[in-house]
């Protein structure tokens, strides 16, 4: 299983290949585990809304594997990226 990446700002696109130990992780703790920021100044605790993806998802409260409950392919798309 892969997963789509895709900055607004830059057009840029990356893949990543999934393996079934990310799937509990969070996509904030999966793009940063990657190399790849992703807005926090809450470090994660749901309060500051700078993970934003998808348009309303908080990185930090959404697990890779609730995104392989959707429709595929998975993607992210993050809008300062
Ligand atoms: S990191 Fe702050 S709300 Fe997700």
């Amino acid at each position: 299983m892969q997963l789509q990446l895709r900055g607004k700002a830059s057009g840029k696109t990356q893949i990543f290949d999934l393996e079934a130990k990310d799937l509990e992780k969070s996509v904030l703790d999966f793009l940063r585990e990657r190399g790849t920021p992703m807005a926090s100044s809450c470090n994660g605790r749901q309060q500051c809304n700078k993970c934003l993806f998808n348009t309303n998802k908080l990185g930090c409260a959404t697990t890779i594997a609730e995104l392989s409950h959707e429709k595929p392919p998975l993607y992210i798309e993050i809008d300062y990226l």
